[in-house]
């Protein structure tokens, strides 16, 4: 039923903070279709943790990866895959992504996400002096890239997990 209903692929884009991974889980349950997650990919791939990669391997090759990642699980399955935040950054990637999936951001403001992410030690980029300042920034420096999603839902601090499938659902149409 879901996955006749879904001519591509649903791609949850945004901060880390944001939901894309709890939110695309519920989503792809509540569709009937195959969830994907290309952190995950990633390190399933590498056996290794994303912050693993980050240190031994660097930023750029963890993107490399990234890239491959999206662009395989694309073309594997119809389903809601939900990606890294920074993964709607590279032109390549928006690219692909508008060509073979609707994408979607999850859009939280910097209160929410801190919220979401700081006690957790899984964000390589928050490994800063200052991780809300750093999520501040990054949040200021991508918002313009996040933008060019095709619909924008809002998650606000009340949100469920429940209430933004719903509201996917209702952007989706
Ligand atoms: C990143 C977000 C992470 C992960 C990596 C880089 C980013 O994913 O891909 O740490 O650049 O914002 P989440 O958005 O799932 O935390």
């Amino acid at each position: 039923r879901g996955a006749e209903r879904l001519r591509k692929t649903v791609v949850l884009v945004g901060m880390m903070g944001a939901g894309k991974t709890a939110v695309g889980k519920a989503l792809a349950l509540r569709l009937g279709v195959p969830f994907l997650d290309s952190d995950h990919e990633i390190e399933r791939a590498a056996n290794m943790t994303v912050p693993e990669i980050f240190a031994r391997d660097g930023e750029p090759f963890f993107r490399l990866k990234e890239r491959q990642v999206i662009s395989r699980l694309l073309d594997e399955a119809r389903g809601v895959l939900s990606t890294g935040g920074g993964a709607f950054l590279a032109e390549e990637n928006r690219r692909m992504i508008s060509e073979r999936g609707v994408s979607i951001w999850l859009n939280a403001n910097t209160d929410v996400l801190w919220q979401r992410v700081r006690h957790r030690d899984s964000r390589p980029l928050l490994r800063t002096a200052n991780p809300r300042e750093t999520l501040e920034n990054l949040f200021a420096e991508r918002q313009q890239f996040y933008a060019q999603a095709d619909i924008a839902v809002v998650s606000d601090a009340g949100a469920s997990i429940e209430d933004m499938v719903d509201r996917v659902i209702a952007a989706l149409g």
